[in-house]
Protein backbone atom coordinates (compact mmCIF):
# COMPACT_ATOMS: atom_id res chain seq x y z
CA UNK A 1 0.00 0.00 0.00
CA UNK A 2 1.17 3.55 -0.61
CA UNK A 3 2.03 6.01 2.34
CA UNK A 4 -0.65 7.63 1.39
CA UNK A 5 -3.37 4.95 1.97
CA UNK A 6 -1.17 3.79 5.42
CA UNK A 7 -1.86 7.91 6.67
CA UNK A 8 -5.24 7.22 5.79
CA UNK A 9 -5.70 4.27 7.97
CA UNK A 10 -3.82 5.51 10.25
CA UNK A 11 -6.09 8.53 10.64
CA UNK A 12 -9.47 6.29 10.63
CA UNK A 13 -7.90 4.14 13.58
CA UNK A 14 -6.69 7.03 15.68
CA UNK A 15 -10.63 9.24 15.37
CA UNK A 16 -11.96 5.46 15.60
CA UNK A 17 -9.90 4.91 18.97
CA UNK A 18 -9.89 8.28 20.26
CA UNK A 19 -13.75 8.85 20.02
CA UNK A 20 -14.18 5.43 22.36
CA UNK A 21 -13.57 6.96 25.94
CA UNK A 22 -12.38 3.87 27.16
CA UNK A 23 -9.51 3.43 24.74
CA UNK A 24 -9.12 7.32 24.65
CA UNK A 25 -8.00 7.34 28.46
CA UNK A 26 -6.06 4.60 27.65
CA UNK A 27 -4.24 6.64 24.99
CA UNK A 28 -3.60 9.85 27.17
CA UNK A 29 -2.29 7.36 29.94
CA UNK A 30 0.10 6.18 27.30
CA UNK A 31 0.91 9.99 26.28
CA UNK A 32 1.64 10.79 30.39
CA UNK A 33 4.33 8.17 30.34
CA UNK A 34 5.75 8.44 27.24
CA UNK A 35 6.41 12.34 28.59
CA UNK A 36 7.29 11.73 32.05
CA UNK A 37 9.89 8.50 30.43
CA UNK A 38 11.54 11.11 27.62
CA UNK A 39 11.46 13.95 30.04
CA UNK A 40 13.00 11.47 32.92
CA UNK A 41 15.31 10.33 30.14
CA UNK A 42 16.60 13.63 28.55
CA UNK A 43 17.05 14.83 32.33
CA UNK A 44 19.29 11.75 33.65
CA UNK A 45 21.35 12.41 30.32
CA UNK A 46 22.18 16.12 31.36
CA UNK A 47 22.69 15.48 34.69
CA UNK A 48 25.49 12.80 33.83
CA UNK A 49 27.12 15.24 30.79
CA UNK A 50 26.70 18.46 33.24
CA UNK A 51 28.31 16.17 36.54
CA UNK A 52 31.67 18.94 37.02
CA UNK A 53 28.99 21.47 37.45
CA UNK A 54 26.79 20.36 40.06
CA UNK A 55 28.88 21.39 42.75
CA UNK A 56 29.12 23.65 45.87
CA UNK A 57 30.90 26.72 46.34
CA UNK A 58 32.37 27.85 49.65
CA UNK A 59 29.57 26.79 52.09
CA UNK A 60 29.33 30.22 54.12
CA UNK A 61 28.96 30.87 57.90
CA UNK A 62 24.98 31.22 59.32
CA UNK A 63 25.68 30.44 62.82
CA UNK A 64 22.51 31.58 64.57
CA UNK A 65 20.13 31.91 61.68
CA UNK A 66 17.50 29.91 61.43
CA UNK A 67 15.78 27.70 58.03
CA UNK A 68 12.96 25.51 57.50
CA UNK A 69 13.59 22.05 55.70
CA UNK A 70 10.01 20.24 54.93
CA UNK A 71 10.37 16.25 54.50
CA UNK A 72 14.14 17.19 55.96
CA UNK A 73 14.31 13.93 57.54
CA UNK A 74 15.39 11.63 54.42
CA UNK A 75 16.05 11.09 50.82
CA UNK A 76 17.29 15.51 49.21
CA UNK A 77 15.89 16.41 52.43
CA UNK A 78 18.30 14.76 54.75
CA UNK A 79 21.20 16.12 52.75
CA UNK A 80 19.99 19.73 52.79
CA UNK A 81 19.13 19.49 56.37
CA UNK A 82 22.80 18.03 56.39
CA UNK A 83 24.46 20.78 54.70
CA UNK A 84 23.00 23.64 56.22
CA UNK A 85 23.92 22.52 59.62
CA UNK A 86 27.61 22.46 58.96
CA UNK A 87 27.28 25.51 57.68
CA UNK A 88 26.00 26.73 61.18
CA UNK A 89 21.84 27.40 60.60
CA UNK A 90 19.44 26.32 63.43
CA UNK A 91 17.50 23.73 61.73
CA UNK A 92 13.93 22.95 61.79
CA UNK A 93 12.84 19.53 60.40
CA UNK A 94 9.15 19.46 59.62
CA UNK A 95 8.69 15.68 59.12
CA UNK A 96 5.76 13.58 59.26
CA UNK A 97 7.78 10.78 61.57
CA UNK A 98 9.21 12.87 64.21
CA UNK A 99 11.03 10.04 65.63
CA UNK A 100 13.08 9.42 62.65
CA UNK A 101 13.78 12.82 62.64
CA UNK A 102 15.20 13.01 65.79
CA UNK A 103 17.03 9.74 64.95
CA UNK A 104 18.74 11.89 62.07
CA UNK A 105 19.18 15.06 64.33
CA UNK A 106 21.42 12.53 66.81
CA UNK A 107 23.38 11.08 64.13
CA UNK A 108 24.55 14.58 62.88
CA UNK A 109 25.14 15.79 66.23
CA UNK A 110 27.86 12.38 66.66
CA UNK A 111 29.03 13.85 63.52
CA UNK A 112 29.25 17.68 64.11
CA UNK A 113 28.57 17.95 68.06
CA UNK A 114 27.69 22.21 67.70
CA UNK A 115 24.96 21.29 65.45
CA UNK A 116 21.72 23.17 66.22
CA UNK A 117 18.63 21.22 65.16
CA UNK A 118 14.68 20.70 66.14
CA UNK A 119 12.19 18.44 65.12
CA UNK A 120 8.75 19.70 64.59
CA UNK A 121 5.64 17.65 63.87
CA UNK A 122 4.41 17.94 60.09
CA UNK A 123 2.09 16.72 57.31
CA UNK A 124 2.28 19.09 54.76
CA UNK A 125 -0.69 17.72 53.13
CA UNK A 126 -3.31 19.13 55.71
CA UNK A 127 -3.47 22.58 56.49
CA UNK A 128 -4.53 22.08 60.08
CA UNK A 129 -1.25 20.71 60.43
CA UNK A 130 0.76 23.30 58.16
CA UNK A 131 -0.88 25.65 60.75
CA UNK A 132 0.06 24.09 63.75
CA UNK A 133 3.52 23.75 62.76
CA UNK A 134 3.53 27.13 61.93
CA UNK A 135 2.41 28.19 65.34
CA UNK A 136 4.67 26.15 67.40
CA UNK A 137 8.13 27.61 64.72
CA UNK A 138 6.53 31.43 64.93
CA UNK A 139 6.05 30.38 69.07
CA UNK A 140 10.15 29.55 68.95
CA UNK A 141 11.54 31.92 66.66
CA UNK A 142 10.92 36.16 66.00
CA UNK A 143 13.17 35.26 62.33
CA UNK A 144 13.34 32.57 59.90
CA UNK A 145 16.05 33.24 57.52
CA UNK A 146 15.56 29.95 54.63
CA UNK A 147 12.58 27.92 54.07
CA UNK A 148 13.33 25.01 52.28
CA UNK A 149 9.97 23.61 50.85
CA UNK A 150 11.26 20.05 49.77
CA UNK A 151 8.75 17.23 50.87
CA UNK A 152 6.71 15.57 48.22
CA UNK A 153 5.01 12.78 46.97
CA UNK A 154 4.58 11.18 43.17
CA UNK A 155 1.77 8.57 42.14
CA UNK A 156 -0.86 6.73 44.22
CA UNK A 157 -4.41 6.46 43.16
CA UNK A 158 -6.75 9.57 43.24
CA UNK A 159 -7.88 10.81 46.35
CA UNK A 160 -8.99 14.17 47.93
CA UNK A 161 -7.50 15.02 51.18
CA UNK A 162 -9.37 15.94 54.39
CA UNK A 163 -9.24 19.97 52.71
CA UNK A 164 -10.40 18.45 49.71
CA UNK A 165 -7.50 19.17 47.66
CA UNK A 166 -6.00 16.23 45.22
CA UNK A 167 -3.00 15.07 47.24
CA UNK A 168 0.19 15.17 45.04
CA UNK A 169 -1.45 18.81 45.05
CA UNK A 170 -1.79 19.15 48.39
CA UNK A 171 1.42 17.88 49.68
CA UNK A 172 3.68 18.99 46.67
CA UNK A 173 2.31 22.36 46.33
CA UNK A 174 -1.17 23.74 48.72
CA UNK A 175 0.65 23.10 51.45
CA UNK A 176 3.80 24.91 50.69
CA UNK A 177 1.90 28.07 49.28
CA UNK A 178 0.16 28.01 53.16
CA UNK A 179 3.55 27.45 54.53
CA UNK A 180 5.67 29.91 52.48
CA UNK A 181 2.00 32.48 53.70
CA UNK A 182 2.38 31.67 56.87
CA UNK A 183 5.64 31.87 57.80
CA UNK A 184 6.25 35.70 55.83
CA UNK A 185 6.12 37.94 58.60
CA UNK A 186 8.89 35.91 60.44
CA UNK A 187 10.91 35.97 56.61
CA UNK A 188 10.26 39.08 56.26
CA UNK A 189 12.57 39.97 59.56
CA UNK A 190 15.30 37.16 58.52
CA UNK A 191 17.44 39.33 56.46
CA UNK A 192 20.66 39.94 57.51
CA UNK A 193 23.27 42.72 56.56
CA UNK A 194 22.50 43.04 52.95
CA UNK A 195 21.85 39.57 52.36
CA UNK A 196 18.03 38.44 51.67
CA UNK A 197 15.72 35.80 53.54
CA UNK A 198 15.08 32.95 51.14
CA UNK A 199 12.55 30.35 49.91
CA UNK A 200 13.68 27.59 47.99
CA UNK A 201 10.68 25.39 46.09
CA UNK A 202 12.17 22.06 45.29
CA UNK A 203 10.52 21.85 41.63
CA UNK A 204 11.45 19.11 39.20
CA UNK A 205 12.03 18.87 35.44
CA UNK A 206 8.67 16.53 35.55
CA UNK A 207 7.11 20.28 35.01
CA UNK A 208 7.68 19.95 30.92
CA UNK A 209 5.12 19.68 29.11
CA UNK A 210 2.25 20.20 32.14
CA UNK A 211 -0.33 23.03 32.18
CA UNK A 212 -2.50 24.02 35.02
CA UNK A 213 -6.33 22.40 34.20
CA UNK A 214 -8.01 25.76 35.92
CA UNK A 215 -11.40 24.30 35.44
CA UNK A 216 -10.65 21.19 37.07
CA UNK A 217 -7.62 21.86 39.16
CA UNK A 218 -7.96 18.33 41.36
CA UNK A 219 -8.35 16.45 38.19
CA UNK A 220 -11.15 15.16 39.02
CA UNK A 221 -13.29 14.60 35.45
CA UNK A 222 -9.79 12.25 34.21
CA UNK A 223 -7.11 11.63 36.67
CA UNK A 224 -3.12 10.29 35.58
CA UNK A 225 -0.85 9.89 38.43
CA UNK A 226 1.88 10.97 36.78
CA UNK A 227 0.49 14.11 34.75
CA UNK A 228 -0.92 14.97 38.49
CA UNK A 229 2.83 15.02 39.58
CA UNK A 230 4.15 16.99 37.06
CA UNK A 231 0.88 19.52 37.48
CA UNK A 232 2.05 19.68 41.24
CA UNK A 233 5.93 20.63 40.45
CA UNK A 234 4.56 23.16 37.73
CA UNK A 235 2.20 25.20 40.10
CA UNK A 236 5.15 24.98 42.42
CA UNK A 237 7.50 26.64 39.80
CA UNK A 238 4.78 29.13 39.03
CA UNK A 239 4.42 30.09 42.13
CA UNK A 240 8.32 30.81 42.67
CA UNK A 241 8.18 33.40 40.21
CA UNK A 242 4.99 35.09 41.18
CA UNK A 243 5.76 34.98 44.81
CA UNK A 244 9.78 36.40 43.77
CA UNK A 245 8.12 39.26 41.86
CA UNK A 246 5.41 40.34 44.32
CA UNK A 247 8.54 40.43 46.55
CA UNK A 248 10.47 42.90 44.66
CA UNK A 249 7.68 44.89 44.39
CA UNK A 250 6.97 45.08 47.70
CA UNK A 251 10.44 45.82 48.11
CA UNK A 252 10.22 43.33 50.93
CA UNK A 253 14.03 41.81 51.75
CA UNK A 254 12.76 37.65 50.87
CA UNK A 255 13.74 36.20 47.49
CA UNK A 256 12.41 33.16 46.47
CA UNK A 257 13.81 30.50 44.32
CA UNK A 258 13.01 26.87 42.48
CA UNK A 259 15.96 23.98 42.55
CA UNK A 260 15.56 21.13 40.20
CA UNK A 261 17.32 17.94 42.26
CA UNK A 262 18.31 16.03 39.32
CA UNK A 263 16.51 12.48 38.84
CA UNK A 264 18.01 11.22 42.27
CA UNK A 265 18.12 7.18 43.14
CA UNK A 266 15.69 8.43 46.51
CA UNK A 267 12.74 6.33 47.60
CA UNK A 268 10.68 8.45 45.37
CA UNK A 269 12.68 7.09 42.19
CA UNK A 270 13.47 3.30 43.64
CA UNK A 271 10.82 2.32 45.79
CA UNK A 272 7.11 2.78 44.10
CA UNK A 273 6.50 0.03 41.75
CA UNK A 274 5.90 2.32 38.93
CA UNK A 275 9.61 2.96 38.76
CA UNK A 276 10.85 -0.57 39.23
CA UNK A 277 13.00 0.01 36.31
CA UNK A 278 14.44 2.98 37.88
CA UNK A 279 15.70 0.83 40.95
CA UNK A 280 17.46 -0.94 38.78
CA UNK A 281 19.36 2.02 36.77
CA UNK A 282 19.93 3.77 39.89
CA UNK A 283 23.42 3.85 38.73
CA UNK A 284 23.15 6.54 36.40
CA UNK A 285 20.79 8.77 38.98
CA UNK A 286 22.53 10.96 41.25
CA UNK A 287 22.79 10.31 44.90
CA UNK A 288 20.40 11.88 47.45
CA UNK A 289 23.62 14.44 48.48
CA UNK A 290 24.45 15.39 45.18
CA UNK A 291 20.86 15.59 44.00
CA UNK A 292 21.26 17.93 47.71
CA UNK A 293 23.95 20.60 45.64
CA UNK A 294 21.36 22.80 43.83
CA UNK A 295 19.20 22.64 46.54
CA UNK A 296 21.96 24.03 48.80
CA UNK A 297 22.95 26.24 46.07
CA UNK A 298 19.87 28.29 46.19
CA UNK A 299 20.06 28.60 49.75
CA UNK A 300 23.98 29.99 49.72
CA UNK A 301 25.19 31.11 46.41
CA UNK A 302 25.40 34.96 46.45
CA UNK A 303 25.39 34.95 42.97
CA UNK A 304 21.30 34.40 42.96
CA UNK A 305 20.76 37.74 45.42
CA UNK A 306 19.11 39.62 42.77
CA UNK A 307 16.84 39.61 41.30
CA UNK A 308 16.16 36.09 42.52
CA UNK A 309 13.27 33.73 40.94
CA UNK A 310 15.90 31.45 39.48
CA UNK A 311 15.26 27.66 38.14
CA UNK A 312 18.31 25.91 39.49
CA UNK A 313 19.35 22.62 37.87
CA UNK A 314 22.97 21.39 38.22
CA UNK A 315 24.13 24.21 40.00
CA UNK A 316 23.62 26.21 37.03
CA UNK A 317 19.69 28.13 35.46
CA UNK A 318 18.41 25.58 34.11
CA UNK A 319 15.60 24.89 31.22
CA UNK A 320 12.11 25.63 31.98
CA UNK A 321 8.77 25.77 30.15
CA UNK A 322 7.31 28.84 28.05
CA UNK A 323 4.33 27.56 30.55
CA UNK A 324 6.06 27.91 33.31
CA UNK A 325 7.37 31.75 32.57
CA UNK A 326 3.55 33.19 31.63
CA UNK A 327 3.18 36.07 34.08
CA UNK A 328 -0.55 35.91 33.41
CA UNK A 329 -0.99 32.43 34.26
CA UNK A 330 1.17 32.25 37.66
CA UNK A 331 -1.25 35.26 38.47
CA UNK A 332 -4.20 33.31 37.91
CA UNK A 333 -2.82 30.06 39.74
CA UNK A 334 -1.88 32.38 42.53
CA UNK A 335 -5.50 34.00 42.60
CA UNK A 336 -7.09 30.70 42.37
CA UNK A 337 -4.69 29.02 45.21
CA UNK A 338 -5.56 32.18 47.24
CA UNK A 339 -9.24 31.44 47.27
CA UNK A 340 -8.89 28.04 47.67
CA UNK A 341 -6.90 28.66 50.99
CA UNK A 342 -9.12 31.12 51.84
CA UNK A 343 -6.28 33.50 52.08
CA UNK A 344 -7.58 37.67 51.36
CA UNK A 345 -4.24 39.40 51.57
CA UNK A 346 -1.21 37.11 50.76
CA UNK A 347 1.90 38.05 53.32
CA UNK A 348 3.49 40.28 51.09
CA UNK A 349 0.64 41.63 49.20
N1 LIG B 1 13.97 11.93 43.33
C1 LIG B 1 13.93 12.61 42.21
O1 LIG B 1 14.39 12.14 41.17
C2 LIG B 1 13.34 13.99 42.19
C3 LIG B 1 13.37 14.70 41.00
C4 LIG B 1 12.84 15.99 40.96
C5 LIG B 1 12.29 16.53 42.10
N2 LIG B 1 12.25 15.79 43.25
C6 LIG B 1 11.64 16.42 44.42
O2 LIG B 1 12.53 16.36 45.52
C7 LIG B 1 11.79 16.41 46.75
C8 LIG B 1 12.31 15.35 47.68
O3 LIG B 1 12.05 14.07 47.10
P1 LIG B 1 12.98 12.80 47.37
O4 LIG B 1 13.46 12.35 46.06
O5 LIG B 1 13.93 13.06 48.46
O6 LIG B 1 11.85 11.77 47.83
P2 LIG B 1 11.74 10.83 49.11
O7 LIG B 1 13.03 10.18 49.40
O8 LIG B 1 10.53 9.99 48.87
O9 LIG B 1 11.47 11.87 50.29
C9 LIG B 1 10.27 12.58 50.33
C10 LIG B 1 10.26 13.39 51.61
O10 LIG B 1 9.03 14.12 51.66
C11 LIG B 1 8.42 13.82 52.91
N3 LIG B 1 6.96 13.89 52.82
C12 LIG B 1 6.15 13.27 51.93
N4 LIG B 1 4.87 13.57 52.20
C13 LIG B 1 4.87 14.41 53.26
C14 LIG B 1 3.87 15.06 54.00
N5 LIG B 1 2.57 14.91 53.71
N6 LIG B 1 4.22 15.85 55.04
C15 LIG B 1 5.54 16.00 55.37
N7 LIG B 1 6.54 15.39 54.72
C16 LIG B 1 6.21 14.60 53.67
C17 LIG B 1 8.88 12.43 53.26
O11 LIG B 1 8.70 12.23 54.64
P3 LIG B 1 8.22 10.81 55.27
O12 LIG B 1 9.47 10.17 55.77
O13 LIG B 1 7.27 11.22 56.35
O14 LIG B 1 7.54 10.04 54.18
C18 LIG B 1 10.33 12.52 52.86
O15 LIG B 1 11.09 13.17 53.83
C19 LIG B 1 10.33 16.24 46.36
O16 LIG B 1 9.68 17.49 46.39
C20 LIG B 1 10.39 15.73 44.94
O17 LIG B 1 9.25 16.07 44.19
C21 LIG B 1 12.76 14.54 43.33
Amino acid sequence: MSLFIWTVVFVIVYFVLTSNRITSAILTNMRHEINYFGMATMSTIADIINRRKNRLGDVPKRTGEVAIVTGGARGIGEYVSRGLVKSGYHVILGVRNVQAGKALVADIKSEVPSASADVIQLDVSSMESVRRFADVVKSKHPKVHLLVNNAGIIYGDFHLTQDGFESQLATNYVGHFLLTHLMMDRLEKGWESGRCARIVNVASCAHYGAEIQFDDINLERSYNSTDAYARSKLAQLMFTRHLNRLLLAADAPVRAYAAHPGIVASDMMTKCPQTQLAGKLKILFKTPEEGARPVLHCCFSSELEQPGGNYISNCEEGYSTAYSKNEEKQKKLFDVTCDMLNIKRFGVQ
